[in-house]
C-alpha cells in the first residue's frame, strides 16, 4: 500500500467564458441547485483535501463572494491575466509553496462530474505512484477538445489541443476531460518550463504530460465510464443540454429511491432537494434549493417549490412556494402563493387564489379562497372567510393579526393589524375589523343595509330590470313579495365554506 497522500484541490475558474455572452462569470451560472463551480467543488469534496485553491480572474469579486458562501475553506488565487491553464496552476502552487502530495486539478466548467469518478482517478493515480494522471473519455464528437495521443503500446504520449493537432490526431475520439491528478513536486518542476509556443500563445497545462513522458516519469490515463460526466460548458446551448442530462440523472435516482415522477421530462429537481418514499411529483414541477418533500406527499402538476418543506401526505397543486412550510396532511392550491415563513400546521388548508406570508396557520385551520394572509397567527380549527385581507402594513411598519382557535371569520373581512380575534369568536361578512373581538363574541363592523322600495320601477322605468321587477311583484307596483329588511337579531355571520355549522337565512357566505 502506498503512503496516504496529502491532497490539494485546484479549481480553474478564471476564464471569462466568452461564448456564454454573459455579465455573469461562466462558472457562476446555475445548474439545478448549484453553480458550475459549485458542482465541481462538490465532486472534489470527498477527497478530503487539506487545501482547496480556486483560481479566479474574470469576475473575481463575484466568484470570491460566491466561494465565501459555498466553500469558505477554499482560498481564491487571483490570476490577473488568463495566460492559460498551465499558468493558472503555476500561480496557484506559487501561492501555496507548502503543498506536497497529490494535486488534483479540475476545470471549473465540468459540472456533471461525479465524486466517485474523481475518487477513482485519484486512487488510480496514487496507487500507481504516477507523476500525472489525466481523466479521459471516449466521446462521439471530440471537436474543440484536447486529444489523448498514445504510442503504439497504448501509453500516453501527449495531449494535443484541437487547434494544434494533425489530421490524424483530430480523428482521435479519446479526449482530455480537464480533470487531473499530479504529484506536487514533479508538477512544480515542469510547470516552470512550460512554453507558449502554440496556436493560442498560452501556457498549456496539458503540455505537462509530454514533458513528464520525455523525462521518463510514469503518467497514466484514467478512462471515465460515462463520457457525459466529462462534458464541459462553453455556451448556453451546452448549458441547457447539461441541465437536461443532470435532470435525467437526478430523476432516475429519485425514482429508484421510491419516488413517483409522473412526467420526468417536465420535472426539474435541484441536486440539493430531498424526497421521501412514495412522494408523487406530477408534471411541470420544479423543486428547488433546500426543498424537502415528505413521504406520500403529492406535488403538482404545475408547482414550483423553492426552499420549501412539505410534510408527509400533504398536497400541493398548481402553486408557487418560497421559504414556506407545509405541514403533514396539509393542502395547498390550486393557485396558491406561499411566501417566506408561511407555515401551515398539520391538515391546514390554503386554497385557491390565496397568498400567505410570514404567518402560522394552525392545525386543521382553513383559508379556502381569495385571501391575503400576511403577518398573522391563526390558531387551530379556524376558518377564514373568502376574500379577506390581513391588512398588515400602515405604510411605515408591519403589524400582526392574531386569530384564535375555532374562530370563524366572515367573508370579505379586513383585519386591520394590530388586531386580535379570540378563540371561538365569529365576525360578520363584510366587516372591517379594527378592534379586538373577544373570545366567543360576534364582531360586526359594517354599515346596515337600507332598501329603497320601488326605486327601479320609478327611476329605470321601461328597462328590462323594471319589467322583471314588475313581473316578480305581480303587477302590484311597490308591494314587496319578500320582507325587505331583517329584524333585530338577524343572522349576520358570513363565513366561507364552513367548518361544520349550518348556513342561516340571510347568510352571505360563499361556497
Ligand atoms: C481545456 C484543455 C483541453 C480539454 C478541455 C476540457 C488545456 C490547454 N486544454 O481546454 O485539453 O479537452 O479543457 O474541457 O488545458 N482557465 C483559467 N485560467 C486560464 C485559462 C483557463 O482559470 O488562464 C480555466 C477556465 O476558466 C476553465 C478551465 O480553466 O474553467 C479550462 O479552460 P478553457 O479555456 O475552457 O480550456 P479549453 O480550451 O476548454
Ligand atoms: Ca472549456
Amino acid at each position: 500500500m502506498p503512503e496516504p497522500q496529502t491532497r490539494t484541490v485546484v479549481v480553474l475558474a478564471a476564464g471569462e467564458g466568452k461564448r456564454m455572452k454573459s455579465s455573469l462569470p461562466k462558472v457562476l451560472h446555475p445548474l439545478l441547485g448549484r453553480t458550475l463551480v459549485g458542482h465541481v467543488l462538490n465532486a472534489a469534496d470527498p477527497l478530503g483535501a487539506a487545501r482547496t485553491l480556486v483560481v479566479v480572474g474574470h469576475g473575481a469579486d463575484q466568484v470570491r463572494a460566491h466561494l465565501a458562501g459555498i466553500a469558505p475553506e477554499a482560498t481564491a488565487v487571483h490570476q490577473a491575466e488568463q495566460l492559460g491553464t498551465g499558468h493558472a496552476v503555476r500561480i496557484a502552487l506559487e501561492a501555496a509553496p507548502e503543498v506536497t502530495g497529490t494535486v488534483v486539478v479540475l476545470n471549473g466548467d465540468v459540472p456533471l462530474l461525479r465524486p466517485e469518478t474523481v475518487g477513482e482517478l485519484v486512487a488510480a493515480h496514487e496507487g500507481e505512484g504516477a507523476a500525472a494522471t489525466v481523466l479521459a473519455a471516449e466521446v462521439p464528437d471530440p471537436t474543440g477538445l484536447g486529444r489523448i495521443v498514445r504510442d503504439a503500446a497504448g501509453r500516453l504520449e501527449q495531449i494535443v489541443e484541437q487547434r494544434d493537432a494533425t489530421a490524424a490526431q483530430l480523428a482521435l475520439r479519446e479526449i482530455n476531460a480537464g480533470i487531473y491528478a499530479f504529484d506536487a513536486a514533479r508538477l512544480r518542476d515542469v510547470l516552470g518550463k512550460l512554453s507558449t509556443d502554440n496556436d493560442q500563445g498560452e501556457e498549456y497545462l496539458t503540455d505537462v504530460f509530454k514533458m513528464l513522458v520525455s523525462a521518463g516519469e510514469p503518467v497514466g490515463v484514467h478512462l471515465a465510464v460515462d463520457h457525459i460526466e466529462t462534458l464541459g460548458c462553453n455556451d448556453r446551448v451546452e448549458l441547457a443540454a447539461l441541465r437536461r442530462l443532470l435532470r435525467d440523472r437526478v430523476n432516475e435516482r429519485w425514482m429508484r429511491a421510491g419516488v413517483s415522477l409522473l412526467d420526468p421530462e417536465t420535472t426539474w429537481i435541484d441536486v440539493t432537494v430531498a424526497l421521501d418514499r412514495d412522494a408523487v411529483v406530477d408534471q411541470n414541477t420544479q423543486l428547488r434549493g433546500g426543498s424537502v418533500v415528505g413521504a406520500g406527499a403529492v406535488i403538482g402538476p404545475d408547482v414550483t417549490l423553492i426552499d420549501t418543506v412539505v410534510g408527509p401526505g400533504a398536497t400541493v397543486v398548481r402553486s408557487h412556494a418560497v421559504g414556506a412550510e407545509v405541514g403533514p396532511g396539509a393542502s395547498v392550491g390550486p393557485y396558491a402563493y406561499l411566501r417566506p415563513d408561511a407555515r401551515l400546521a398539520e391538515r391546514a388548508k390554503v386554497g385557491t387564489f390565496v397568498e400567505v406570508k410570514n404567518s402560522e396557520i394552525g392545525a386543521g385551520s382553513k383559508v379556502p379562497h381569495l385571501t391575503y394572509v400576511g403577518d398573522a397567527t391563526i390558531g387551530e380549527q379556524s376558518n377564514i372567510g373568502a376574500a379577506s385581507v390581513f391588512v398588515n402594513y400602515d405604510g411605515a411598519r408591519k403589524h400582526r393579526t392574531v386569530i384564535g382557535s375555532h374562530a370563524r371569520t366572515g367573508a370579505d373581512n379586513m383585519f386591520v393589524a394590530p388586531v386580535e380575534v379570540g378563540d371561538g369568536a365569529y365576525t360578520a361578512a363584510g366587516s372591517v375589523i379594527i378592534e379586538n373581538v373577544p373570545a366567543g363574541a360576534m364582531g360586526v363592523a359594517r354599515a346596515r343595509q337600507r332598501n329603497i322600495e320601488g326605486w327601479v320601477l320609478k327611476r329605470r322605468a321601461g328597462t328590462a330590470a323594471a319589467e322583471a321587477a314588475e313581473r316578480a311583484l305581480g303587477g302590484t307596483q311597490g308591494a314587496p313579495v319578500v320582507p325587505s329588511s331583517a329584524s333585530e337579531g338577524e343572522p349576520i355571520h358570513g363565513g366561507a365554506e364552513s367548518v361544520g355549522g349550518t348556513p342561516e337565512p340571510g347568510d352571505t357566505a360563499t361556497e
